[in-house]
């Protein structure tokens, strides 16, 4: 198969009154005008939605992740585990968002926990730090040239990943 490339933005947050949608409502506004790929926005709060099925027709992942005591939220352990085959020899990539630290520990834990899954992890990172500061009056994240920049690269390594993994596995199915 070629064309786009699939990508699932997972939203990792769900507390009530939570950042997550607006830094993951700003990455997909940068992702969607790119023709090389095509965006599904995955909420974890929405307990209706079949998550299942959209991580196994992903192409590769992003997963949008605040830092909560040094950590990623559980909710986002919670659905990793949940699933296995559906993340193998795909790449995943963050956009990671908290106070002092800009969601960076959150992510290091992260990259140790999709190894264990044969999943690829993109150095390139988009990082909010004092993301409060960030959001507008509308709810939404202020647009920023620098980060804007930051998702384009880290996209551009995301979707080499992708593209690659893609045609390695429909070359040769991956055995864990
Ligand atoms: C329980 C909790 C723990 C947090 N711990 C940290 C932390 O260790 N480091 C940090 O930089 N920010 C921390 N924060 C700030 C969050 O990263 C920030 O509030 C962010 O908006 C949370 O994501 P959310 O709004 O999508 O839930 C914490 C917030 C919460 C609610």
């Amino acid at each position: 198969m070629s064309g786009p490339l699939r990508v699932a933005v997972i939203i990792g947050s769900t507390r009530p009154g939570r950042l997550g949608p607006a830094v993951a409502g700003w990455f997909a506004d940068q992702a969607g005008p790119r023709e090389d790929v095509v965006i599904d926005l995955i909420d974890l709060a929405d307990a209706e939605a079949p998550i299942g099925p959209r991580l196994a027709s992903a192409d590769a992942f992003v997963v949008v992740t605040p830092e909560y005591n040094h950590s990623f939220p559980a909710p986002l352990k919670q659905v990793i585990d949940a699933f296995s085959v559906e993340w193998q020899a795909k790449p995943a990539a963050f956009v990671c968002y908290g106070g002092i630290s800009g969601g960076l520990r959150a992510v290091e834990q992260l990259r140790q926990v999709f190894a264990e899954l044969h999943v690829v992890t993109i150095r390139d990172t988009v990082s909010v730090h004092g993301v409060w500061s960030h959001v507008g009056p509308d709810g939404r994240l202020i647009d920023d040239a620098a980060r804007a920049g930051a998702a384009q690269a880290m996209l551009n390594r995301l979707i080499w990943w992708a593209r690659a993994l893609r045609t390695a596995r429909q070359t040769t199915p991956y055995a864990a």
